[in-house]
């Protein structure tokens, strides 16, 4: 069955050792604690080999936030899926809205990203998510299946099953305009059919869908409650103990 996760997202925030010592503070927090959930923190490039050798590695995996879309090479700046899987890193948070709208990250692109990812045994979290304009003319549903195919579907099932999911409004990142706890559960059960559809009710009954935009400890629990809500990819409650912790408690 299909897991629970609890990922935080701290985009361009805290300094090495600002980030050490957030990370440092939940791997303490976590001790001792029965946590029905996997907890992942996606940090910036630099903190990841510091992170993963900081962390008690059952109890929290580390995530990049981004990889080439080249496999190594004259690519000034670029981090590619390898260099980020010998930090130790588990997963990759692709397709990020901000990549996205910020950085032109195109669904052609972030094919790419994604399959660099998995030859490099990392696990992508792909984020798909529509803007404000897209829910308001009722094109989300075919926004989000379009951001699905376009990247995944050429997936064998085997490697679809190792990707998780985060649906993320782009109009509730940020802005502390959460979607309701409806609004994500017609989202989630909309993406699971999709999956059902192309790999059948099995690897979309595995996959985990995560929630993100303005989750936090007052709403988690009540967005997690929903069936087809696998857990949340978290950005500003993710960057301190105090508000993490209870996020990942609401399971
Ligand atoms: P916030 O939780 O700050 O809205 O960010 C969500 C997000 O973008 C996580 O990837």
């Amino acid at each position: 069955m299909r897991k629970n996760i609890v990922a935080g997202n701290w985009k361009m925030n805290t300094n090495l050792q600002d980030g050490l010592a957030l990370a440092k503070g939940l791997n303490e927090a976590l001790k001792g604690k029965d946590i029905n959930c996997d907890v992942i923190l996606g940090t910036p490039f630099t903190h990841i080999a510091s992170v993963v050798d900081a962390v008690d590695a059952n109890k929290i995996g580390v995530a990049a936030q981004n990889c080439a879309d080249k496999v190594s090479g004259a690519y000034t700046g670029e981090v590619s899926a390898e260099m980020v899987a010998s930090t130790g890193a588990k997963y990759v948070i692709l397709g990020h809205s901000e990549r996205r709208a910020y950085y032109h990250e195109t669904p052609a692109i972030l094919k790419d990203k994604v399959n660099l990812a998995l030859a490099n045994n990392l696990t992508p979290i792909f984020c798909i998510g529509e803007v404000l304009a897209e829910r308001e003319s009722n094109k989300h549903f075919d926004i989000v299946k379009y951001q699905i195919s376009e990247s995944l579907f050429e997936l064998s099932a085997e490697d679809f099953s190792k990707i998780v999911l985060a649906y993320e409004p782009v109009w509730a990142i940020g802005t502390g305009k959460t979607a309701t706890a409806e609004q994500a559960q017609e989202m989630h059960a909309f993406i699971r059919k999709t999956l059902v559809e192309k790999y059948g009710e099995d690897i979309a009954n595995n996959t985990s869908i995560l929630y993100g935009g303005s989750a936090n400890a007052s709403n988690a629990k009540e967005l997690f409650s929903n069936p087809d809500v696998d857990g949340g990819l978290i950005g500003g409650a993710s960057l301190s103990v105090e508000n993490f912790m209870p996020v990942i408690e609401a399971f």
